[in-house]
């Protein structure tokens, strides 16, 4: 449980942080977000994260609520504050509270920042990792800026509740010609027949995951050739492995597909190993702790 919550400038024991109730975020889900992995005693791939916040709130027109370089320290304060050596950090900004309208232009809106932190434990998502994960996939019913990281989730929210009634733990959007964009909360790749590593290419219709970024990097170490293509749910099934990237599950294999078993029904070789090394090729903004960068 998280026990403080950065919210606008304070730090509130966590029963009693809130915001305003006419808060933009909360009415028109007019905000964006970021979510950042602390491991190894540092924030995982920190400046990218904060640089997608900023284009994220660029692209809206909403004011940032204060540096990079002070964000970091609120970050790294919230983590301090709750103990947090493995886990989460989630970052909000809304475009503020006013009196419910839907415009925006020409108000002096103040942003709201909330900053929470909160352990996850490593070894329940080795756990997880070391099984491998079931998909099913569903239409893509989700707006056109998908490349905007907005709170905006309800769709992610149905498409995982039917996952879960289907007994899985994501699901791959499908988008209207019958390709996966991505998963409802992480990026969808396959290792292709000839080996490659496979992602739709970046565009308006899915995230530019910062796991998925960085896993450029550790192909590219490991001799992978990376494709940035579409695939659709049948070349998924019929794939050699399939999985996904995101902040919380960094590598995760995905071992069924509807029902189907991708391959052998195990996590793939590349995949235990993209996942095994990721850690090391990720950048580290360390929080000073000093505890150590797990091996
Ligand atoms: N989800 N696509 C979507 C729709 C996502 O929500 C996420 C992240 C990703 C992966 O992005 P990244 O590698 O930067 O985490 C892709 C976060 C973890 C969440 O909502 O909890």
């Amino acid at each position: 449980m998280a026990r403080f919550v950065y919210v606008n400038g304070q730090y509130r024991r966590y029963h009693e942080a809130g915001v305003h109730v006419e808060d933009r975020g909360f009415q028109f889900g007019d905000a964006v977000y970021e979510v950042i992995e602390v491991a190894g005693g540092g924030l995982v791939d920190a400046e990218r994260h904060l640089a997608r916040l900023e284009r994220s709130l660029n692209e809206l027109q909403i004011e940032a609520p204060m540096s990079r370089q002070a964000l970091l320290l609120v970050i790294a304060e919230t983590v301090r504050r709750n103990r947090v050596r493995e886990g989460l950090v989630y970052m909000q900004v809304s475009r503020g509270a006013a009196k419910r309208d839907f415009l925006f232009s020409g108000k002096s809106l103040e942003p709201t920042l909330v900053c929470l932190a909160r352990p996850l434990s490593r070894a329940s998502r080795e756990a997880s990792a070391d099984k491998g994960i079931s998909v099913i996939s569903l239409p893509d019913i989700r707006w056109g800026r998908c490349d905007i990281k907005t709170v905006m989730l309800l769709p992610a929210a149905l498409a995982k509740e039917e996952a879960l009634k289907a007994g899985a733990s994501e699901a791959w959007l499908v988008d209207r010609d019958g390709f996966v964009t991505e998963g409802a909360s992480s990026n969808a790749w396959i290792v292709n027949a000839q080996g490659e590593l496979q992602t739709r290419s970046l565009s308006n219709d899915l995230l530019p995951g910062v796991t998925r970024r960085t896993l450029f990097d550790v192909a590219q170490s490991l001799g992978f050739q990376v494709k940035e293509a579409a695939f659709t749910i049948a070349d998924a099934k019929n794939a050699r492995e399939a999985f996904n990237t995101s902040a919380s599950g960094t590598v995760m294999p995905v071992v069924k597909i509807d029902g189907k078993n991708v391959s052998d029904g195990l996590p793939g070789t590349i995949s235990r190993k993209l996942r095994e090394v990721f850690h090391e090729h990720a950048a580290l903004y360390p929080l000073g702790y000093g505890f150590h960068r797990p091996k």
